[in-house]
């Protein structure tokens, strides 16, 4: 499987829910590899080095390609189960590339409206493009604890015809610090906080289940 992980943004939760992602499926046993896209800020590169000095179980394989071209050939050798591209911000054209080589689309998005409509226009760009409705996911993250608002997002995605999860990912210290360790926002020291994230994977491991 290939996930792209995408925004027009930067700062919106693609490298968060990439680790996410990727840390959720390798503790279940798949061959992860995250496709850091983002050379400039090497994010989940930089995250994937400090994992490993601090020795964090499950390992996770980051690199950074030049191409996607280089990152899909690499992943068809089938040495991985699992793909995910780490998306670098305002690359309008790598992105359409991410897009068209993977099985699922995941768009990260704050919940305010200067969030909310870029992403909505990317999304359609995607699907001017070819890509399938049903390919695309949306994802709330940093959100406040504002569940009116909260619903309002739901409501302008959903009137835009697109699908957001039930879940969102709140703004937490926790998981700030948690990621500056070389950990996911499942492996905080909050038990409640590490299973609203892996609850919030597994509906897009369910919603990955029903394309195939
Ligand atoms: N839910 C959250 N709570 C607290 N901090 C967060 C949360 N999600 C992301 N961050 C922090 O915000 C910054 C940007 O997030 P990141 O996932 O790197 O975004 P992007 O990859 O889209 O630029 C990072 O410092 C990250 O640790
Ligand atoms: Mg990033």
């Amino acid at each position: 499987m290939i996930i792209g992980i995408v925004s027009q943004k930067g700062g919106v939760g693609k490298s968060t829910l990439t680790r996410l992602i990727a840390r959720e499926y390798a503790i279940n046993s798949w061959m992860v590899k995250i496709a850091d896209m983002d050379s400039k800020q090497g994010t989940s590169t930089r995250w994937n080095m400090l994992r490993n000095e601090h020795q964090v179980e499950p390992i996770v394989k980051v690199e950074q390609y030049r191409s996607v071209n280089d990152a899909v050939s690499d992943y068809n050798k089938g040495d991985f189960h699992l793909l995910i591209f780490d998306g670098a911000p305002a690359a309008s054209k790598e992105t359409l590339s991410i897009a068209k080589h993977s099985d699922l689309l995941i768009l990260p998005t704050g919940i305010s409206s200067d969030d909310l409509e870029p992403t909505v226009r990317l999304a359609h760009e995607l699907v001017k493009n070819g890509i399938q409705h049903k390919q695309i996911v949306i994802v709330f993250c940093r959100v406040g604890d504002s569940l009116p608002e909260i619903e309002e997002a739901r409501n302008y995605i959903s009137m835009a015809g697109y699908f957001a999860i039930d879940s969102s990912l709140s703004e937490r210290v926790a998981y700030r610090r948690a990621q500056d360790s070389g950990r996911s926002v499942t492996e905080t020291t909050f038990g409640s906080l590490n299973k609203k994230a892996a609850l919030l994977v597994q509906e897009i491991v369910n919603h990955s289940k029903k394309l195939s």
